[in-house]
């Protein structure tokens, strides 16, 4: 048995992987599995709370393990597998979910902004998705769930249900702690400077995506809001904009700010925009390229995905039978 914690976390396959949360996030992923025992999976059941179109869900899902991969998580370390591949994860989110109060789903933030979102599709998966997430975290006895602030309370839900469930039947789950994560980079719009860099903004010029063709990128770069000022200078502040595109290229090139203002003085913002474009194009481009490669390599990733749900599946398996054990099924 390993000694390393073991930490787990659900990634959506509904949209592409954006700069920001590869700069922010993902890029200190693979540095995780010297000093935890990592599980990652694409959360395919919880992509049809919202309508998907099938092709597109199968076509992300792929392609989103392919660009874990090519970010640097390495199969040969880290579990990566797809949710749907897990029955148990099913199986067990229907007895939390007889575990759950209504009461208590109902106060789920990310549920009331959902369906106010989705308001012809407000489905029973919705309400009780936060049921589910509790299931694959507590069928992998995970001590620890990275979390970001939307994830929040999901996870305090988790050890809610996780402490009642023992209460009632002795130690079966492990109460998961948070895990903050160091924090990487926190990239904005490249339109709205002030927010987040998100696939939901609403000017698709705001997000960059990893897998973004360099023209692509390179057009996005070109008309980024900056100010009406002409140095390069940090001042998130003041010049939010201009300041993003400062973070962006450090993280690119290594470069602290001091020499980034220097690099730029007396240059216009036409040349710096076009220098974190070149920057970020080629900081992308391996990543891209190792993504399609992978793509293409069918029977590669076949392999990771089946030895990853093979070996998730035999702890999944293990919680499984203790809970059905323990809530009185009889043993098949
Ligand atoms: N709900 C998470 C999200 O939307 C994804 C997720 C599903 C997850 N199951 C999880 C995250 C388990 C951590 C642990 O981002």
């Amino acid at each position: 048995m390993s000694e390393k914690k073991r930490m787990l976390s659900g990634i959506q396959p509904s949209g592409e992987l954006t700069l920001g949360s590869y700069l922010g996030a993902i890029r200190n992923w693979s540095e995780r599995s010297d000093q935890f025992d990592c599980y990652y999976f694409m959360a395919d059941l919880h992509t049809i709370t919202v309508r998907q179109v099938p092709a597109d869900l199968r076509r992300r899902t792929l392609s989103q393990l392919a660009a874990y991969i090519a970010c640097g998580l390495d199969p040969e370390k880290n579990t990566l597998f797809i949710q749907s591949h897990v029955p148990q994860h099913a199986q067990l989110g229907w007895v939390l979910d007889c575990y759950t109060m209504f009461g208590e789903l109902s106060r789920m933030t990310q549920f009331k902004a959902k369906s106010a979102q989705h308001a012809e599709n407000i489905n029973a998966g919705l309400f009780t998705y936060p049921c589910l997430m509790a299931a694959d975290i507590l069928l992998y006895q995970a001590d620890l769930v990275p979390v970001g602030e939307d994830q929040k309370q999901h996870c305090e839900l988790t050890r809610d249900i996780a402490t009642r469930f023992n209460n009632v039947y002795g130690d079966v789950f492990t109460v998961p702690e948070p895990y903050i994560a160091k924090v990487g980079a926190r990239i904005m719009s490249l339109s709205t400077p002030e927010n987040k860099m998100s696939k939901s903004d609403t000017d698709p010029n705001g997000c960059v995506y990893l897998l973004d063709e360099a023209n692509v990128m390179m057009k996005k770069f070109k008309r980024a809001v900056t100010d009406s000022e002409m140095d390069v200078r940090f001042d998130p502040v003041n010049k939010p904009g201009i300041s993003n595109l400062m973070q962006i290229y450090s993280c690119a090139t290594g470069r602290d700010y001091a020499a980034i203002e220097a690099e730029f003085a007396g240059q216009g913002y036409g040349s710096f925009k076009k220098a974190v474009g070149e920057a970020t194009v080629e900081m992308c481009r391996p990543i891209r390229e190792e993504t399609q490669r992978l793509l293409k390599d069918k029977a590669y990733l076949e392999s990771v995905y089946r030895s990853g749900a093979e070996k998730a599946g035999y702890i999944a398996n293990k919680t499984l039978r203790k809970v059905y054990k323990k809530v009185g099924f009889v043993q098949p």
